[in-house]
């Protein structure tokens, strides 16, 4: 092979023009040469989409056509017209006699390349598209935030009913993303990445309001804004929350502002909504807060259009809840400054006891030094308890119903931890009373596991191969930690089972949240979460998983495996 500077001899001019097309191996890449009039083409032989090799291609006008997919290719720049595919990579050619020289200098930079194309695979929802980027900008940074931003600023402009279950997932992701095994971050960044895509497709985009006009109060604007969100005006709303971000808001203030308006109503939008408040928050402390403005923005319509249980039925009759909590807010004192010690009593009154009780033992925790804090910890396990102790003669659709209470109270519990206020304070009673709705889905509550000798944390993975094999993980799990099992271990298999399965935003939702709660906690109490996430994930797997199965054809084609075997193929037109 006779090689100057930067091109290689790759195959004489009159053996190509004799055969049309040539397959020749040059510094480790395969490379089809092709003769097409008086002109000589060299491409990367794989096919950019999914690796079959293009000498078995058609090649008719100039465009050659791969025969898997039918993807084609521009042969002369290698530019596709087929956006799941990828541009074809070209080589340089020059002719010398019968020589023909093919330039193999790198042409592009592979991170650059597959940031611009996560934006095609977002912007058409492609997830073959979207996995290469992911495992290919996780591989340069490995904290996910680069393409985490990608999927950020991509979702709070694309949907104008704003942030939703995408960018929940995308953060719930980056969330576990650190606790599950290195090689399947890049797959944590898929899932959420592709759940942005899928939601904003076909929906309308959003465009964005400036701030009002020169100088605001950001104490006034909160005040708007909330005003704003009680009659419903989301558009009023979004201009109030953007004009207090560039005023200057501080982080705890724009907490302050959107956690207030989710406590206004009861339980809006059952649950979901101070979920993605906190999520929103969570998303900009790992982005940076100087997405602010973008980010709470796509807050102002979920807010505004959320349901709020004094429409519902289930919280005005036959107890009125509603009335209850009101009356309970004016008399809502001052949180103590902890170290508190009647949490375990709390826990058993909120499972257990009668609305108007359990608001009584709330407020009167408080008066007893309940910090903010404790008291949504205290709600957040019973919640946690409910899922636990939750039988499987329920009907099915009411996992969620009992996800749904746990992971309103996990948010309410993080907001508080970042910021207290009196107005969160409400959320932690509300919590409590949807708890309390939930008690019939406790009867008859399922047996805590308890431990039963040794367990091998890796048996998840066959287990959850089969349907509702739900206390058997619940078993698995109480024994592999009582044995003195590894906690992280065992969350890095929890987040693999999760990553395997086709995305459910609800198991997605109360996975993260239980792990959350866990790492909150001490002692015995610290493995109930991650029994009830084993349960929550055990009734809702195996999914045909075929989400999954498009991000391994992207790993694989990232290690250079061949995903099509040459004998197998048609021969060539
Ligand atoms: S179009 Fe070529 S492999 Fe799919």
């Amino acid at each position: 092979m006779e090689t100057r500077e930067l091109t290689t001899r790759a195959a004489s001019l009159e053996e190509l023009r004799a055969k049309g097309r040539l397959v020749t191996s040059l510094n480790g890449h395969t490379i089809c040469l092709f003769a097409e009039g008086d002109e000589v083409f060299a491409v990367d032989n794989r096919c950019p989409h999914m690796g079959f090799p293009l000498h078995r291609g058609t090649v008719s006008d100039g465009i050659l056509t791969c025969h898997w997919h039918h993807a084609r290719f521009d042969l002369c720049t290698g530019g596709t017209f087929d956006q799941f595919a990828d541009e074809l990579r070209r080589f340089p050619v020059e002719v010398e006699g019968d020589d023909v020289y093919v330039d193999l200098t790198p042409r592009r930079d592979p991170v650059e390349h597959q940031r611009h194309r996560l934006q095609v695979g977002l912007e058409r929802n492609i997830p073959l598209v979207v996995a290469k980027a992911a495992i290919v900008l996780a591989e340069a940074d490995p904290t996910g935030v680069d393409a985490l931003r990608a999927g950020l600023d991509f979702g709070v402009r694309r949907r104008a009913e704003g942030w939703n279950r995408g960018l929940t997932t995308l953060t719930c992701f980056m969330n576990l993303a650190p606790r599950v095994a290195p090689e399947e971050r890049s797959a944590a960044l898929y899932h959420g990445l592709s759940d942005v895509a899928l939601e904003a497709a076909g929906d309308e985009p959003r465009f964005p309001l400036e701030p009002l006009p020169g100088d605001a109060d950001p104490e006034r604007l909160a005040r708007w804004f909330r005003s704003f969100i009680e009659v419903r005006d989301a558009e009023g709303a979004e201009r109030a929350l953007v004009s207090a971000v560039r005023a200057g808001a501080s982080p705890q203030q724009l907490a302050d502002m959107l956690f207030a308006a989710a406590t206004d109503h009861r339980y809006i939008e059952g649950g979901h909504t101070l979920d993605f408040v906190n999520k929103a928050l969570e998303a900009l402390d790992i982005a940076g807060w100087e997405r602010a403005e973008a980010v709470l923005a796509s807050m102002a319509a979920p807010l505004a259009f959320a349901e709020r249980m004094e429409e519902s039925n289930a919280w005005r009759h036959p107890v009125d809840l509603v009335a209850l909590l009101e009356d309970a807010f004016e008399r809502l004192p001052d949180p103590g400054p902890g170290g508190w010690e009647g949490r375990a009593e709390l826990v058993e009154t909120i499972l257990t006891a009668e609305a108007a009780e359990i608001l009584e033992a709330l407020l009167a925790a408080l008066r007893d030094g309940a910090s903010a804090v404790e008291l949504a910890s205290a709600v957040t396990f019973a919640a946690a308890v409910r899922i636990a102790r939750f039988p499987t003669t329920n009907e099915f659709g009411d996992w969620d119903t009992a996800m749904h209470t746990f992971t309103f109270a996990n948010a309410v519990e993080q907001g508080l931890r970042r910021s207290p206020s009196r107005e969160l304070l409400r959320g932690v009673l509300d919590a409590a009373m949807s708890v309390h709705l939930d008690r019939f889905l406790n009867v008859p509550a399922t047996r805590l596991p308890s431990p039963d000798g040794e367990a091998d944390v890796d048996d998840l993975f066959p287990l959850l191969d089969e349907q509702q094999r739900v206390d058997e993980a619940a078993q698995l799990v109480a024994s592999y930690l009582g044995a003195g099992g590894d906690t992280d271990r065992l969350i890095a298999v929890l987040g693999a089972c999760l990553l395997r399965e086709d995305r459910n935003f609800h198991t997605i939702q109360c996975v993260e949240a239980a792990v959350r709660q866990h790492e909150l906690l001490d002692g015995e109490e610290a493995r109930l979460p991650l029994i009830a996430a084993a349960r929550y994930l055990a009734a809702h797997a195996p999914t045909a998983r075929s989400q999954r199965q498009t991000y391994e054809i992207a790993r694989r084609l990232h290690r250079g495996e061949k995903l099509y075997e040459d004998d197998a193929l048609p021969p060539a037109a």
